[in-house]
């Protein structure tokens, strides 16, 4: 009896220590007052979103959950008001796995908000097969469909500066290989479902890069943050065989959602991170992203893909309306990039 005793106490101390020590689960700090600020969270109905979201409302924000699904976001939206006595917490559909619903999304958000000062691009999937666009799901709804919404909201986003795009990125990137030639193609071989996830997430951090450098001077900044490894319903999707390895391990050592969102909202309303603009983020502060996601090229390349692929820039003939590119053209001089790849 006392030998169980004594295994029950240590495997306590030893859970305490992974807990506390490995996730390093941050406090949550003080956060400013944001009354009279807007903003959106996609995918605002459940994980890190909802609790970003939730965050913001409590501090006085004007929060658009933009979720894909009604009554999730309107649930959403009606548990967030009753918490934090905030009423202007509101749903709006947006699927990004549609084009179309992010043009659609962007057109209504502009004729009804006025304002727009924080624009978290958080919803993401892991896994998926193809979109109705013809793309890669998780490279469409953790990208391309962000790119697309951040366009079309960054005139807003500029007449309202200071203003901030946080983009939930992961430290996934790592293993991200983007090839411009093949953009928005579903990769294959074994591994292709990972391969799928870890390359949109290489596209999060290279887009925040990109972003920040076409908006300097404007007062719009950009980061990329991996909010730690949490532990939401991001995984469901994750193979069978997996599973009984990975729900134990995240029940027992990951991040919860609010925990895990602290390092999104510190991108979106420390101050002073300004001169960061661009930088990609953990839950520890900034940190230098793996060595592809440092690469311009990649970046430029990307982005006038992302350009093509959406039907926006020169090449794709249908322009955004708020002036394409770098207002004072690319402040880097970036030499000849890639390849212009082809819409699929
Ligand atoms: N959890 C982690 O350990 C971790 C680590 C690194 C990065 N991240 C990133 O964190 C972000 C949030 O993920 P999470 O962990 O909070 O996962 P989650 O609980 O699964 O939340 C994902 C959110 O995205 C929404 N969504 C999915 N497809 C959508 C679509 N087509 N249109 C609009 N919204 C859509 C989901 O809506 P539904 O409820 O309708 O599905 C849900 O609200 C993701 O970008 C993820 O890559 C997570």
């Amino acid at each position: 009896m006392g030998w169980a005793l004594l295994a029950v106490g240590l495997l306590l101390v030893l859970y305490t220590l992974l807990r506390h020590g490995l996730s390093s689960a941050p406090r949550p700090r003080g956060r400013p007052e944001l009354r009279g600020r807007t903003a959106i969270v996609t995918g605002g109905n459940g994980g890190i979103g909802a609790a970003t979201a939730l965050e913001l409302a409590r501090c006085g924000a004007r929060v658009i959950l933009a979720t894909r699904s009604a009554r999730r976001g309107e649930a959403a939206a009606s548990r967030i008001r009753r918490e934090t006595g905030n009423n202007e917490v509101l749903f709006m559909h947006l699927d990004l796995a549609s084009l179309r619903s992010v043009r659609a999304f962007a057109s209504t958000f502009l004729r009804q908000e006025p304002q727009l000062h924080l624009l978290i691009n958080n919803a993401g999937v892991s896994a998926g097969g193809t979109t109705e666009d013809g793309f890669s799901l998780p490279f469409q709804v953790n990208h391309l469909g962000h790119f697309l919404l951040t366009q079309l909201l960054l005139e807003r986003l500029r007449s309202c500066a200071p203003s901030r795009v946080v983009i939930v990125a992961s430290s996934a990137h790592c293993a991200g290989r983007l090839r411009p030639e093949s953009l928005g193609r579903p990769p294959s071989g074994l591994f292709s479902t990972f391969q799928d996830y870890c390359d949109s997430k290489l596209a999060n951090v290279l887009h925040a890069r990109e972003l920040a450098t076409r908006e300097q001077g404007t007062q719009v900044t950009c980061y990329a943050v991996h909010p730690g490894f949490v532990n939401t319903s991001l995984f469901r999707h994750a193979p069978l065989w997996l599973k009984p390895l990975l729900l134990p391990l995240a029940w027992l050592l990951f991040l919860d959602a609010s925990e895990g969102a602290q390092a999104v909202l510190d991108c979106a309303t420390r101050d002073g991170l300004e001169p960061l603009s661009g930088r990609y983020f953990t839950d520890r502060g900034p940190r230098l992203p793996w060595a592809a996601a440092r690469d311009d090229r990649l970046a430029r390349a990307l982005w006038e893909g992302s350009e093509r692929l959406v039907g926006l820039g020169t090449a794709g003939g249908q322009r955004g309306g708020h002036g394409q590119g770098h207002p004072q053209g690319h402040p880097q001089g970036h030499p000849q990039g890639p390849a212009a790849p082809t819409a699929q």
